[in-house]
């Protein structure tokens, strides 16, 4: 997730508004930046690896001033984090910033290297730029050439272009990916979210998909791709600046968990044919994994619960076999390990110490390695053999949720990959599953809906000093991670458990004192077992908290103290589903007892230290 930004008006302001809102953007990515300005009817770009500051050192030593400009803030998605590779990206006059993937860009980019256009950095955002230049210099204006690029990109992308062929204007569209407007006096604003403008303006428009809006300084127009008027409406922003940032929600970590149908399918975008079921990830050389006959997992914490789902999916679809280590412990205890070993390293952050040692430990053992990261180009990402990145954008909140469910379906997605290396499935099999796989946003957003009722349950449980949580097969990690949500942003204990455990001991715990929240999707095996479970906890008077897909589950209303029903999806993508109620109820009971839900006490969100 990278913000975007455009301005047009008085030319005292124009630099000043550009860095003002991409300081209030950095949270959405921070690894480089630029700005490009319109001066004397020429293009004027600046741009820095790092730090926003970087850049205003950069631009306040050319002090350029210009009527119109355009801004970026990026989180790398396609392209390491480099000078080169930050926005905005030039072709001739015209220069773009864009948040977003563009899927069809390799196809684009080698239309457009054949008519002799020359490519300077490793972004699909380049492919917006020459596509524009070269209708213009087919004799279109800007506006139409503009039109006319949009047409052709596919995939997600708020984008803002400029060009000196008509330095009075700042054109816009958006698909998927989030655009503004703002409204002012004789000037105008564009940017991906709110807290960017809000100094300067409070009267907003929220672009839709396919829409093309098109800035001048005292009118701005908006119409469809094919130039039709739309009408939209204009509204007043109360907020103040920092609950912009968390838009409106009141912390990061609501934000997050409001994102995951997004972030899901950001991870997902362009990394698979629905016609052909091949998967594929940018940049991984397929030939490391052929002689692959084992599979050690390294990460800590909410990554190691992601690691002990991803070894069933793995398990089951790619037929290798997994073993998933603390990090922690795996550094030390001199694993036996060959050059027929995959490591794969899953780290949020990829700059957790013990995550990686543990996979230097391992590469120097002779395996080859595999990170699984949000953050491009972290250390982990760095040491490892290959990388296959989560694009679910920063994630602010101490308490990890994007990353966790994004971390599940890049599991999902590299056992299919896998898989099909090492013909364990078929066409007509990856197909299906990943059929399976595109219905899981659209799952998620359907499971946020019992948002409200979760508060409820939250405010009948959040007095309550220890809980259970009880799972089994790809569920029982979603028990270990429901626990580790609660105690980290609450601070009230809870244990996470296989439910088939119980009798092993946690069963002398239960009374009407120890809530249990039992995790039980219906995946028909294990689903009446843990009906046996529920008996049990309920025969020694144990409070149950009853989560499942299983309709037929309103039944036990009276038995159990709460059904929280979810809806359905395939056995191996449950747990990305039954996580997210558990997320809320974590976050709800951590807000009734007036907890620092984002920055928990002790606790830092990547632990560099061991
Ligand atoms: C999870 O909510 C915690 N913030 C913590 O357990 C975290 O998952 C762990 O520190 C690993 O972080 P990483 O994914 O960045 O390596």
């Amino acid at each position: 997730m990278c913000g975007i930004l455009g301005y047009i008006g008085n030319q005292s302001k124009t630099v000043d508004v550009l860095l003002q809102g991409l300081t209030r953007l950095e949270y959405r990515g921070y690894d480089s930046s630029g700005i490009a300005i319109i001066q004397d009817g020429r293009a004027r770009v600046f741009k820095s690896k790092g730090k926003l500051s970087k850049l205003k050192t950069k631009v306040k030593k050319h002090s350029p001033k210009g009527l119109l400009g355009i801004g970026h803030t990026r989180w790398a998605t396609h392209g390491d984090a480099s000078q080169k590779n930050a926005h905005p990206h030039v072709s001739g006059g015209t220069s773009v910033v864009h948040n977003g993937i563009i899927e069809n860009y390799l196809e684009l980019k080698n239309e457009l290297k054949k008519k002799g256009f020359k490519f300077y950095s490793d972004t699909d955002t380049e492919v917006i730029a020459h596509l524009i230049e070269d209708t213009i210099e087919g004799g279109l204006c800007f506006e139409d050439a503009a039109r006319a690029a949009f047409e052709r990109i596919e995939g997600s992308y708020a984008i803002a272009v400029i060009s000196d062929k008509d330095p009075d204007k700042v054109i816009a569209t958006r698909k998927f990916s989030p655009l503004i407007l703002a409204i002012g006096d004789h000037e105008n604003y564009l940017a991906s979210d709110v807290p960017a403008i809000l100094p300067f303006s409070r009267k907003v428009i929220y672009l839709e998909d396919g829409d093309v809006a098109v800035l001048e300084r005292d009118t701005i127009s908006i119409t469809d791709i094919d130039g039709k008027h739309v009408s939209r409406d204009v509204q007043e922003i109360n907020w103040d600046p920092i609950s912009a940032e968390k838009c409106g929600y009141r912390h990061f970590m609501m934000k997050e968990i409001f994102e995951q149908p997004r972030a899901v399918l950001d991870t997902m975008r362009g990394r698979f044919s629905e016609e052909t079921g091949d998967v594929y990830f940018e940049g991984l050389d397929a030939s490391l994994f052929k002689n692959v006959n084992r599979i050690v997992a390294l990460a800590c914490g909410t990554s190691y619960h992601a690691s002990l789902i991803g070894k069933y999916m793995i398990e089951k679809i790619a037929k290798v076999s997994v073993e998933v280590d603390i990090a922690s412990e795996f550094r030390y205890r001199k694993p036996i390990l060959d050059n027929k070993t995959l490591a794969i390293a899953v780290s949020q952050s990829g700059e957790t110490a013990d995550t990686s040692e543990a996979l230097l430990e391992a590469k120097g053992r002779g395996a080859t390695t595999l990170c699984i990261t949000n953050v491009m180009m972290s250390k982990i990402a760095r040491d490892a053999d290959g990388v296959i990145y989560t694009h679910a954008g920063p994630e602010i909140g101490v308490a990890s949720t994007k990353a966790f469910t994004t971390q599940l379906i890049a599991f999902y997605l590299f056992a299919i990959y896998l898989g099909r290396i090492k013909k364990q499935l078929t066409k007509k099999q990856s197909i299906e599953m990943i059929k399976e796989a595109i219905s899981i946003p659209q799952l998620i957003e359907i499971t946020l809906k019992l948002d409200g009722r979760i508060k409820e349950l939250a405010k009948e449980f959040f007095k309550y000093r220890n809980f259970l949580y009880l799972g089994r097969g790809i569920n029982h990690p979603i028990a270990f991670e429901g626990a580790l949500k609660l105690k980290e942003i609450s601070y009230i204990h809870a244990e996470g458990y296989a439910a088939g455990e119980m009798k092993h001991g946690p069963i002398a715990l239960i009374d009407e004192d120890m809530p249990v929240v039992l995790i039980a999707p219906g995946d028909g095996v294990t689903y009446k077992k843990i009906l046996g479970n529920l008996q049990e906890v309920r025969a020694r008077r144990g409070k149950v908290i009853f989560l499942t897909s299983d309709p037929g589950a309103q039944e036990l209303q009276g038995i159990v103290d709460k059904v929280i029903e979810v809806p359905d999806s395939s056995y191996l993508l449950s747990p990305i589903i039954s996580i997210i109620p558990l997320q809320l109820l974590a976050y709800h009971i951590a807000t009734y007892k007036g907890t620092d839900v984002d920055q928990p006490r002790n606790l830092a969100k990547v632990v560099t230290v061991e």
